[in-house]
């Protein structure tokens, strides 16, 4: 193989791969979206902000991306998003369940509402619970699939977010591991993705912070300095999961947190004086 074809197969990585993206219309899938459509992949975009997803194929182009309106939490619509994915491209390589929502933290569990509580794992986990099982419908026929779900760092580590948010993302992350042990008989596999915090329109559930002071204070608590995670990173974690460059991995949380999740912050004894 000459450079130049060496080059070109690696800039675009997923030449001739199918991928449905929930949540695609706005920040980490959106990114993720035009991400994956640079490296080749058709892709169909879901979501239920439908101004947005038209954009965001717009962005992409004709012919290389799609968008679909759908409820994560709606069984008829993810089975009909998954049907036309397939009608309109044949298969599908790549599943990734990224739509989620956020609720403002409170504190105290006493002032935490029945209804907010079960709003947030209906969207986290039962949409994600919606999108593993229609995907694999589809991927145990065709004995390949890879499956990725957007965790949290919320999903190993306690107190960052509210309780319901906590609670989904750990629960995300039980279902990619009991999946991954269902569907790796099919040659299915299944994993998850735990970002730190990244600046993107879901920030806005905390009021109105700036963006820049919010960025800011991400990197002042931040484990890794000198860089800021972006929904570029992610969409990059995405990429990975999605190629045979993670071909033997499955039911693994890639933890995308510069460190964040390992620092026990009452032990200091690695800090500089003058850092
Ligand atoms: N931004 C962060 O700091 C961060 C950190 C860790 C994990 N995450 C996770 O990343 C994922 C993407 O979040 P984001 O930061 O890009 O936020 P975002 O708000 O920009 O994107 C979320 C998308 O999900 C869509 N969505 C919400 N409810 C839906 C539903 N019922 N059906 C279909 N689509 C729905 C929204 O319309 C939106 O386009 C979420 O699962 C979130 O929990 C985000």
């Amino acid at each position: 193989m000459g450079s130049s074809s060496l080059f070109s197969s690696l800039a675009r990585r997923l030449e001739g791969k199918v991928a449905l993206i929930t949540g695609g219309a706005s920040g980490i899938g959106e990114c993720t979206a035009k991400f994956f459509s640079q490296h080749g992949a058709k892709v169909m975009i879901a979501d239920i902000q439908d101004d947005l997803g038209h954009l965001v194929c717009k962005y992409i182009g004709p012919g290389s991306a799609s968008y679909i309106h759908f409820d994560v939490t709606d069984e008829n619509q993810i089975r009909n998003a998954i049907d036309t994915t397939v009608a309109n491209y044949g298969k599908l390589d790549i599943m990734f369940n990224n739509a989620g929502i956020i609720d403002k933290p409170k504190p105290r569990i006493l002032d935490n509402d029945l209804s907010d509580f079960e709003q947030v794992l209906k969207v986290n986990v039962t949409g994600t619970f919606l999108g593993i099982k229609h995907a694999a419908r589809v991927m145990i026929p065709a004995r390949q699939g890879s499956i990725i779900s957007t965790c949290s760092i919320s999903s190993i580590t306690a107190g960052l977010a509210s309780h319901a948010y906590t609670s989904s993302k750990h629960a995300i992350l039980g279902l990619t591991k009991n999946t991954a042990v269902e569907l790796g008989q099919f040659g299915i596999r299944v994993n998850c993705i735990s970002p730190y915090g990244v600046v993107t329109p879901m920030c806005r559930k905390f009021g109105t912070i700036e963006v820049e002071v919010l960025r800011e204070h991400l990197h002042s608590v931040a484990n890794l300095k000198g860089l800021i995670l972006e929904a570029e990173d992610i969409a990059k974690a995405a990429l990975y999961l999605s190629t045979d460059d993670s071909r033997y991995l499955s039911g693994h949380n890639l933890v995308v947190d510069g460190g964040f999740s390992i620092v026990n912050p009452s032990f200091a004894m690695f800090k500089y004086p003058d850092s």
